[in-house]
């Protein structure tokens, strides 16, 4: 008798559910402030998380410090600045572990200086590492996305894109451009399951923003209408929200996170 009930159990159980795939996220540049908080948020997501390093010593702090609050992602050397860089960075990942799903633009510098004073050096720095990068990494994943028919693109811009920065010729060049770019790619792949978005970042409390002189950085906060400076789980949380399946008709967007310090 229990084996004929056992039997009939087993008869009416709903066939096993395939395991839901684990998406594959690269974030450039993880290890700084933004990236940081980009890369728990797709942990928390149950991505599996590759980030991009120049310095090794650095990388492998970050990762140990992320590993002791039970994260687990990857690093892999890479100078976003440089194509062939990158194209050996991509193909070892998929080679590794898989195609990538989500892609976040996120490694950036700045090198302030009044256009007066910037040098050629300055200039070039800036522009490749923050728009260059966003080339060589996106042109590496976007054909297997096409392939597949899924991607998530996310470029992290900044507000001094959108309205200019004093001292900032160089970053809000390269960022302003890196919209750019989120416009023209969201066009071409929008057909194929791919979107392509910008996130403007404020002021948030990153050594970035903490590098800027203090009399300067308190001038700014009190240009911010929220009265403080952003958090990056702030930003993180706007990454959630792009990346999300339920997003797959935003594109091309430039969602702003500033406290209400540009508005247009
Ligand atoms: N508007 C107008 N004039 C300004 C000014 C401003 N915002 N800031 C400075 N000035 C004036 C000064 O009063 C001074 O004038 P005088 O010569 O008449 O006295 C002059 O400009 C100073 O010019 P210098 O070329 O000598 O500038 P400096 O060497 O003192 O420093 C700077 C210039 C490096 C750009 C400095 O102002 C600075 O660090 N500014 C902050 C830039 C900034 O916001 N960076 C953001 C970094 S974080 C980030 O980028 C993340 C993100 O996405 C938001």
């Amino acid at each position: 008798m229990t084996v004929a009930l056992k039997k009939i159990a087993n008869d009416t159980q709903a066939p096993p559910k395939a395991e839901p795939v684990r998406k594959i996220a690269l974030v450039t540049g993880g290890t700084g402030g933004i990236g940081s908080a980009i890369c728990k948020k797709l942990c928390d997501m149950g991505c599996l998380v590759i980030t991009t390093y120049r310095n090794e010593e650095k990388a492998k702090a970050w990762q140990e410090e992320m590993r002791q609050m039970g994260y687990e992602p990857i690093v892999k050397a890479c100078d976003v600045s440089d194509f062939a860089s990158c194209q050996s960075m991509v193909s070892l990942i998929e080679q590794d572990y898989g195609p990538i799903n989500i892609l976040v633009n996120n490694a950036g510098i700045t090198k302030d200086s009044t256009f007066k004073k910037m040098n050629v050096q300055q200039w070039r720095d800036v522009m490749t590492c923050n728009l260059d990068s966003v080339f060589n990494v996106t042109r590496c994943v976007i054909e297997s996305m096409l392939d597949r028919g899924y991607g998530r693109v996310i470029n992290i811009s900044s507000i001094n894109a959108q309205k200019g920065q004093f001292g900032q010729t160089n970053y809000s060049a390269a960022k302003a451009g890196m919209h750019g770019f989120t416009k023209a790619l969201a066009q071409e792949v929008a057909r194929k399951g791919i979107t392509v978005n910008t996130i403007s970042p404020g002021y948030i409390a990153t050594d970035m923003v903490m590098a800027v002189p203090e009399d300067v950085r308190n001038n700014i906060i009190a240009q911010i209408p929220v009265g403080r400076l952003g958090k990056p789980e702030e930003i993180a949380h706007i990454i959630e929200f792009l990346v999300s399946d339920s997003s797959g008709f935003i594109t091309g967007s430039n969602i702003a996170a500033n406290g209400g310090q540009h508005m247009d």
